[in-house]
């Protein structure tokens, strides 16, 4: 479920239209479903919304893309606030979700907030005072394998500690992008330091004609 709420009266704009390139998109997302099946565009449109608006979906955009889609406005607030990749106030540029979620718990997820929460100095569902950085905790974002990650923006930051978070943090805080996937030295998900099977193919001798 989304920890954002509605942002309040003052940071709701009165309007919201997609731009015309936006527009082509959603137009062509639109169009991969079958007539009478619009509705099943709702959650690539309210994506696209939110890209557009700094990362924060405000009502006028739901709104929008409800009658893009001829579906009643609370159907597609009901969509909204309920997934986490939807942010019904602003968040801050550096959208940062740690999974607390049991495989990353126990391997260490509540180093990877406490980090965030010291390095940044706010606490889970806050915004930075320069408007840089959010933290929220979210259930599982589906890398368990590479537990305990943490998801910023659209990269997947993986097998962390606290010292390659707040790393990674810094990283952002001087402008660069640091590298995504894995950040103690393993291959995606291989075992760290390597292989550990089919590393040699010596066949029993006894192997031909076994099915004699
Ligand atoms: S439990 Fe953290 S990614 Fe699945």
């Amino acid at each position: 479920m989304s920890g954002m709420h509605l942002a309040p009266p003052e940071l709701q704009p009165k309007d919201f239209a997609f731009t015309a390139e936006n527009l082509a998109k959603a137009q062509a997302i639109i169009a991969k479903y079958p007539a009478g099946r619009q509705r099943s565009a709702t959650l690539p449109l309210l994506d696209l919304a939110q890209r557009q608006h700094d990362n924060g979906l405000p009502l006028a955009a739901i709104r929008h893309v409800a009658e893009m889609l001829s579906v009643p406005e609370i159907r597609v607030l009901e969509v909204a606030s309920f997934y986490t990749m939807y942010n019904l106030a602003p968040v801050g540029r550096h959208f940062v979700q740690v999974c607390t979620t049991t495989p990353c718990w126990l391997r260490g997820s509540d180093k990877i907030v406490a980090a965030c929460e010291k390095h940044l100095g706010i606490q889970c569902g806050e915004t930075t005072p320069d408007g840089q950085f959010t933290v929220i905790e979210v259930e599982c974002l589906g890398a368990c394998v590479n537990a305990p990650m943490m998801q910023v923006g659209d990269d997947f930051y993986e097998d962390l500690n606290a010292d390659s978070t707040v790393k990674i943090l810094q990283g952002l805080q001087r402008g660069e992008k640091p590298q995504p996937g894995p950040q103690n030295g393993r291959q995606t998900s291989a075992p760290l330091g390597g292989p550990t099977t089919l590393l040699s193919f010596n066949p029993p001798a006894n192997a031909a004609g076994s099915g004699e």
